[in-house]
């Protein structure tokens, strides 16, 4: 048999970038370094993971990464989105079955948490499980071992738990509709992903990032983004996050007739979408006001305008602030270790 080179190194590097693709998580900002530090530091261990974060922020790329790092990776990932199964079959889909445990069950079937010995399972949704079910779950996490439905044994599985919800669920606990002992067993290593518009500097990376990718999904003419047009992303919300950018970029790649995405190509809602840019001048009102947090808060204001106007390249902003780039990076790192949210690494 001739063996066939695969073509020429530049198509073996894209194969190979494409089979890296789903762990690449771009960004730089502070926040973002900070949490792929810890899942480098996580990875290597088999602890409990959950994170946390709005829709399309990334979390199960964040889970995926982790698995890709992990001496589990050659085994599967197996990903189950607790919401999209019906609560009456999700102990099944599990943790399998046994013939005969309830109708319908013709054989006996393995359940996801077999499938994924030796790798690593996603729990999305954690938050819409039963409470019946977390009892269930809390007892998998304590002894390591399954019990299909319908069964009296007991199967040991060696599988890594990431665990993640868009509901926060330390509410959650508190109005009682997730158990507080299952939510420290998984919080062992608790990482939130801010939503996009408080990284606003690792907009134009992302925007990159997506359009060299659908780029090259793409034959002829490479699109490119005006700069006005950027800037329109830049001060978007964007609710959907990452996902709604990724959304908007391959469109954007598709549709392109002329090779760059302008303003006017923008949909509606983010051309006409005006922020708050403006600097409030805080007032003293009869109640008083917190200073410092109102110095804080002028402060970030001042940051984020000077990180928009130089697209993100902090030494530039640092310039434009009279501050070190150290400094700038240190207070970036402080409001996201100090926000509500809570930036838990
Ligand atoms: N930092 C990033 N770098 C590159 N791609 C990203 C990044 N964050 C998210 N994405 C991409 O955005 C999309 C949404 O990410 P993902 O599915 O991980 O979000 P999610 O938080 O799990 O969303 P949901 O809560 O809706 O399930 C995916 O295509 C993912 O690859
Ligand atoms: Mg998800």
């Amino acid at each position: 048999m001739r063996l066939q080179w695969p073509g020429p190194p530049v198509s073996f590097l894209t194969h190979f970038w494409r089979a890296m693709e789903p762990f690449l998580v771009k960004g730089t900002h502070p926040v973002m370094e900070k949490i792929l530090n810890i899942c480098q530091r996580v990875a290597v261990t088999d602890s409990t993971v959950l994170v946390a974060g709005e829709s399309g922020t990334g979390k199960e790329l964040i889970a995926r990464f982790i698995h890709a790092h992990s001496r589990r990776s050659s085994n599967p990932f197996i990903a189950v989105n607790c919401g999209a199964i019906p609560p009456d079959l999700l102990e099944s889909e599990m943790f399998g079955h046994e013939r005969g445990a309830f109708t319908g069950a013709v054989g006996s079937r393995m359940g996801l948490f077999q499938l994924a010995n030796g790798g690593t399972i996603f729990l999305d949704e954690i938050g819409e499980m039963t409470a019946a079910l977390q009892v269930k779950l809390l007892r998998v996490l304590q002894e390591r071992e399954i019990r299909p439905v319908g069964a009296d044994r007991t199967i040991k599985v060696d599988v890594r738990v990431i665990a993640a919800s868009n509901r926060d669920l330390a509410t959650e606990v508190e109005k009682g509709r997730f158990r507080e002992d299952l939510f420290y067993r998984l919080q062992v290593i608790p990482i939130t992903v801010p939503p996009l518009r408080e990284r606003r500097s690792d907009i134009p990376i992302l925007v990159q990032h997506f359009l060299d990718k659908h780029n090259q999904q793409r034959p002829g003419q490479l699109v490119r983004i005006a700069e006005d047009a950027m800037v329109h992303l830049w001060e978007y919300d964007w609710p959907g996050n990452v996902r709604e950018l990724e959304n908007l970029i391959e469109r954007m790649v598709i549709l392109s007739e002329d090779g760059t995405i302008r303003v006017d190509s923008l949909p509606p809602n983010i051309r006409s979408f005006i922020s708050d840019k403006k600097i409030p001048r805080p007032t003293l009102t009869d109640e008083g006001i917190d200073l410092n947090q109102a110095v804080e808060e002028f402060e970030y204001r001042l940051i984020d305008e000077a990180l928009r106007r130089t697209k993100g390249n902090k030494q530039a902003a640092a310039r434009l602030l009279g501050l070190k780039r150290t400094t700038l990076v240190a207070k970036l790192r402080r409001k996201g270790t100090g926000s509500a949210q809570g930036y838990v690494i």
